[in-house]
C-alpha cells in the first residue's frame, strides 16, 4: 500500500479531466488512460447556499453528482454540526462523507469552504477509464476545498448513501466490515488518497487530497494511523468511482413542449429537476434520497403532470415504468424505497447471500394507492398516454427486478390493482374501525410522516384511509371502463360503489371537535379537525394533532356528499388561516403539524420544530393544499358554464349515449352557493398563496422548520434544530423532487 498515486490534470475544451487511478493498477491505468466522451451542450450546474451548508450540483453526458460542504457557524450547535464533506452520485445511490475537526483548539474552530479556482467553479468533473475497456469509467467531482486551519479527518464513509445516512441519522452507526476495508495511501506527489473496493469486489470509490498552491498557501497533508492530517491551506479534493451511471433526462427532455420555457423563467428549478430525472426513473432528493423512491415520485408526477415530458422516454413513463417494474408480484404493493449499490450486497450479506441484486421496501401502505390514480392521469387523461397504454404495458419487466421476469408492466398493474380491490372490500361491505387500512405489522410508518414520530405510532393512518383509498378505487373504475383490466370488467361498476363508501363513511371516524372552552384563549369558537391517525401510542384513540393531511381529499377526490363536504371544506380552511398555535400559519409557511390541541403532554414533546414531521414547513404540501383548494373551488367554477339544467341535460345525454365510458358532469357542489364557506375557502386560498410567495426561497427544498424571534417566525434549516428525544437530526434536502411542484402548480388568477 501507499505507492504512488497519480493525479493527471488535462485541460481539454474548457473541462479539466483527471485521470485519477488506485495503486494496485496505475499501469494499466497510466496506458489505458483517455479522455472524456464530450458532452455535447453544456454541463448543468448548480451552487445553492444553505448555510451551514454549501450544495453544488454538476451534471453532463459523464457524471452526475453533487457535492455538500458543512461548515459551522459562530451559533451552530457543534453536536449537530461539523465540518463536513459529501460528494453524492444517483448512479448506485452511492457517496463519500468525510468528518473533519480542528487538529488543535476546540471544535467550532475550523471552517471549510469550496473555493473558486483554476480546477473549476468551484467544482470540475473527474473522468478515467482503466485498462479494461468494457467496465465502466471512474467518474466524479473535484475542487478545491480550504481549511482555515490545520484540521484532522475525523471520519471518511465510502460506499453508498444508505451507509451514510446510517451514520448521519444514526445512531451513529458504522460497519467494521465497511470501514476496515477503506486503505489509507500516502503518495509521492504529496498527496493522500483512500479508497475502498465495494463488497461486490468489482467498484471502488476514491477520495484524493492534492496540496494546492495557491500562490500564498500550499497545505501539506500526512497519512497517520488511518487518519489524514492537514495543514491550514488549499487542497485539490477529488472523488470518483467507477459504478455505471444513469440515462439522464436532459432538461428539454423532462419538460414537454408547451413548457419548454420554465428552462429560461426557472432555470434553478428545471436544472433540479434534471438532476433528478433519469430514463430508468426519477429521483426523490439530493443529497439523501437520490434514488427510486415509489411515494415521492407519484406525487410529483401528479402535481408537475402538466409540466412533464410524456411519450416514450419521457418522465412521466419513467415514473410509472420504475414503479411497476418494482411491484411485489406475490402481494402487489408498490416499491417504497429501493436499495441498490453496495449497501444492496451489504443487505445481501446479512442474509448470507453474495449478490448485489437490488432490494424493494414494502413497508409502507400508501404507495400502493397513488398508482392507479396517476396510471389514470397518464393513460386515461393524457391524449399521448392514452395512445402509449397498449405497448407501454406490454414492456417485459424484470430488466431492474429480477424478480418480476416473465410478467409485464401490465401484469404487475393488474396484480397491484387486484390488492388495493382486496383491501378495500372488507369497509365497503361493513364501515367499521376494524375494516379500515392498517400499518403493516410490526411497522411503526408506513405512509409520508414516516419518521418516529410522524403519525404517534397510529396503526390507521387519516390520510389513506379517507383520502387515498377512495382516490384509487375511483381510478380503478375509470380504468376499468378504459378495459384495462380485461379480467375484472365488474370492477368499473364495483370499485366506484366501493368508493362511494370509503368517500361518505370514513371521515367521521378521524373528527376532533375542541370545544371553544377548551380551546381556552387560543380561539373564541369550537375548534374541528381531523386526527391524524386513530389508536396511537400512549392509548391515544385518536392522535389529535391538526395537520394539513385534509390536502388528499382536496386534490384526489370529487366527493359529492354536500352535508360533509361543505363543513369539511370550511373548518379546513378556518385551520389553515388562523395563526399557529391556533391553527397551521406561520409566515415561515404552512406547518403540516400542530400539536396544540391535543391535551396530552407527549403532543407538544413529540410534534416540535425539530422533528422532521412536526411542526415544520413541507413544500409539497403547501402545492398539495393550494392546488387541492383551487380543484374544489373549480367545481364551482362549472356553474358558470352551464346552469343547471345544462348540467342535468349534458348529464343524461353522456348517460345514455355512452353509459359506462364518460363521467356524467359532476352536479355542483352546495359550498359554491354558501357565501360564508366560499369566502373562507378563498380566503385560505389567497393567504396559502401569499406565504408561499413570501417564502419563495425555500420552496424546492425538502423541510424547513423556523424560530420565533423578533417578533416573528424565522425560518430556520431542520437540521440545526435538535430533534424530540435527542440523538441525530435528520438534515433537509436542498432540493426534493416533490417540492419542484411549483414549476406546475401556480396561484390561479379566478379566485383574487
Ligand atoms: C455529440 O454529437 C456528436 C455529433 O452530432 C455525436 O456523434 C455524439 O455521439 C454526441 N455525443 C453525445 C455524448 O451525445
Ligand atoms: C468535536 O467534533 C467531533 C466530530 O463531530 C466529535 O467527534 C467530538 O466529540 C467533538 N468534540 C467535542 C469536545 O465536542
Ligand atoms: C476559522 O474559522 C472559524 C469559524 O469561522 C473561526 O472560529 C476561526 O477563528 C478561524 N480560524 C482562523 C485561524 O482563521
Ligand atoms: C465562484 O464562481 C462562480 C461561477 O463563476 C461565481 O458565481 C461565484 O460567485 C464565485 N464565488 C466566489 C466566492 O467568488
Ligand atoms: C471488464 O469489465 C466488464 C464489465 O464490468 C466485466 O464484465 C469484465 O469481467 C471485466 N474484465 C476483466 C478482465 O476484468
Ligand atoms: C467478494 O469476494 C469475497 C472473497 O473472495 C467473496 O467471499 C464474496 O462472495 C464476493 N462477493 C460478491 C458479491 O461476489
Ligand atoms: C492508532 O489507532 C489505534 C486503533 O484505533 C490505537 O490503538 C493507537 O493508539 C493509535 N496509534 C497512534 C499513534 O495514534
Ligand atoms: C490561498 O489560501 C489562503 C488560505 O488557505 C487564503 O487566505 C488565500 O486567500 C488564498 N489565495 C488565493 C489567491 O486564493
Ligand atoms: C413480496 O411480498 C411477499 C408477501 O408479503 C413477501 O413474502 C415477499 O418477501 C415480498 N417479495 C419481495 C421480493 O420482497
Ligand atoms: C422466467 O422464466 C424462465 C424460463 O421459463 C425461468 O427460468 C425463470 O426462473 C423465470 N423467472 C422468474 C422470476 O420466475
Ligand atoms: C412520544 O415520544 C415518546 C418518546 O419517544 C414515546 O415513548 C411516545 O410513544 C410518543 N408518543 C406519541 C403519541 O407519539
Ligand atoms: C374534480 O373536479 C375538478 C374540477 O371540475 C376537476 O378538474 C378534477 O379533475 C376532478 N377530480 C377528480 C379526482 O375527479
Amino acid at each position: 500500500m501507499g505507492a504512488m498515486k497519480s493525479l493527471l490534470q488535462l485541460s481539454w475544451l474548457g473541462c479539466v479531466v483527471a485521470a485519477a487511478s488506485p495503486d494496485n493498477d496505475i499501469h494499466h491505468r497510466l496506458l489505458a488512460r483517455s479522455s472524456a466522451p464530450i458532452c455535447n451542450g453544456t454541463a448543468s450546474t448548480l451552487a445553492l447556499s444553505d448555510p451551514p451548508y454549501s450544495n453544488y450540483f454538476y451534471s453532463d453526458c459523464n457524471v452526475a453528482a453533487q457535492a455538500v460542504v458543512t461548515s459551522p457557524l459562530p451559533d451552530s450547535d457543534l453536536t449537530l454540526i461539523g465540518p463536513r464533506l459529501i460528494v453524492a452520485w444517483p448512479a448506485g445511490d452511492s457517496g463519500i462523507c468525510a468528518y473533519f475537526a480542528p487538529q488543535s483548539g476546540p471544535n467550532g474552530t475550523l471552517a471549510i469552504e469550496m473555493v473558486n479556482s483554476t480546477v473549476g467553479h468551484p467544482l470540475s468533473p473527474v473522468y478515467s477509464t482503466g485498462s479494461n475497456a468494457s467496465a465502466p469509467p471512474s467518474v466524479g467531482l473535484q475542487g478545491v476545498l480550504r481549511f482555515n486551519t490545520s484540521a484532522t479527518l475525523t471520519l471518511p464513509i465510502l460506499g453508498s448513501i444508505r451507509t451514510i445516512r446510517d451514520f448521519v441519522e444514526g445512531p451513529s452507526l458504522l460497519q467494521p466490515q465497511i470501514q476496515d476495508a477503506i486503505r489509507f495511501m500516502s503518495n509521492e506527489d504529496g498527496s493522500a488518497s483512500l479508497q475502498r473496493t465495494w463488497l461486490d469486489n468489482v467498484t471502488s470509490t476514491t477520495l484524493s487530497f492534492a496540496p494546492f498552491a495557491n500562490n500564498t498557501v500550499k497545505g501539506k497533508v500526512s497519512v497517520s494511523n488511518r487518519t489524514l492530517n492537514f495543514e491550514a491551506g488549499d487542497y485539490l479534493v477529488s472523488a470518483s468511482m467507477d459504478y455505471p451511471q444513469l440515462t439522464a433526462l436532459k432538461p428539454a427532455m423532462v419538460l414537454n413542449n408547451a413548457y419548454r420555457e420554465l428552462k429560461t423563467t426557472n432555470a434553478d428549478q428545471v436544472a433540479a429537476l434534471s438532476f433528478l430525472s433519469y430514463s430508468e426513473k426519477l429521483l426523490a432528493g439530493a443529497w439523501r434520497f437520490l434514488t427510486y423512491f415509489g411515494r415521492d415520485s407519484m406525487i410529483s408526477a401528479l402535481l408537475l403532470e402538466p409540466v412533464l415530458s410524456s411519450g416514450n422516454g419521457s418522465a412521466m413513463e419513467a415514473v410509472i415504468g420504475a414503479v411497476l417494474e418494482r411491484v411485489n408480484r406475490t402481494d402487489g404493493s408498490v416499491c417504497h424505497e429501493e436499495t441498490i449499490g453496495d449497501y444492496a450486497t451489504w443487505l445481501n450479506l446479512q442474509n448470507n447471500i453474495s449478490s448485489s441484486a437490488m432490494l424493494c421496501d414494502y413497508k409502507m401502505i400508501d404507495s400502493d394507492y397513488y398508482l392507479p390514480v396517476l396510471m389514470q392521469k397518464y393513460f386515461v387523461n393524457n391524449p399521448v398516454g392514452q395512445k402509449r397504454a397498449a405497448s407501454f404495458l406490454s414492456t417485459p419487466a424484470g430488466a431492474i427486478d429480477a424478480h418480476n421476469q416473465n410478467l409485464t408492466w401490465g401484469d404487475l398493474a393488474l396484480i397491484s390493482a387486484e390488492r388495493i380491490m382486496r383491501l378495500a372490500r372488507p369497509f365497503a361491505e361493513k364501515p367499521v374501525k376494524e375494516n379500515f387500512v392498517h400499518l403493516k405489522k410490526g411497522q411503526i410508518v408506513g405512509e409520508w410522516r414516516d419518521s418516529e414520530y410522524g403519525i404517534g405510532g397510529g396503526r390507521i393512518p387519516y390520510d389513506v384511509n379517507t383520502a387515498l383509498v377512495p382516490a384509487a378505487l375511483r381510478s380503478i373504475a375509470i380504468l376499468a371502463r378504459q378495459g384495462l383490466y380485461p379480467k375484472h370488467k365488474q370492477w368499473s361498476h364495483m370499485a366506484d360503489r366501493y368508493a362511494q363508501v370509503w368517500e361518505d363513511k370514513s371521515l367521521d371516524f378521524f373528527k376532533v371537535t375542541i370545544p371553544e372552552c377548551e380551546a381556552k384563549d387560543l380561539i373564541n369558537d369550537d375548534v374541528v379537525f381531523h386526527a391524524l391517525a386513530l389508536d396511537g401510542n400512549n392509548n391515544l384513540s385518536k392522535v389529535e394533532v391538526m395537520n394539513t393531511d385534509d390536502c388528499f381529499r382536496h386534490f384526489l377526490l370529487n366527493t359529492t356528499n354536500d352535508a360533509q363536504l361543505t363543513p369539511f371544506l370550511n373548518n379546513s380552511a378556518t385551520n389553515i388561516r388562523r395563526t399557529f398555535p391556533a391553527g397551521l400559519m406561520t409566515s415561515a409557511g404552512m406547518i403540516v403539524a400542530n400539536p396544540a390541541f391535543g391535551g396530552n403532554p407527549v403532543y407538544a414533546q413529540n410534534w416540535t420544530t425539530g422533528a422532521y414531521h412536526g411542526t415544520v414547513i413541507w413544500s409539497w404540501q403547501l402545492a398539495m393544499m393550494a392546488k387541492g383548494l383551487e380543484l374544489q373551488m373549480g367545481r364551482c367554477q362549472l356553474s358558470a358554464n352551464f346552469s343547471v339544467t345544462d348540467q342535468q341535460k349534458h348529464h343524461s345525454e353522456n348517460s345514455a349515449s355512452c353509459p359506462t365510458n364518460k363521467t356524467p358532469v359532476a352536479p355542483i357542489p352546495e359550498f359554491c352557493g354558501d357565501d360564508s364557506v366560499w369566502e373562507n375557502v378563498k380566503a385560505a386560498y389567497n393567504e396559502l398563496w401569499d406565504v408561499i410567495e413570501k417564502n419563495k426561497s425555500q420552496l424546492s427544498g425538502e423541510v424547513w422548520s423556523w424560530t420565533y424571534r423578533d417578533g416573528g417566525f424565522q425560518v430556520t434549516p431542520l437540521g440545526v434544530i435538535p430533534p424530540p428525544g435527542g440523538g441525530s437530526q435528520t438534515e433537509s434536502d436542498i432540493r426534493q423532487l416533490w417540492s419542484l411542484a411549483f414549476l406546475a402548480v401556480t396561484r390561479s388568477e379566478n379566485y383574487k
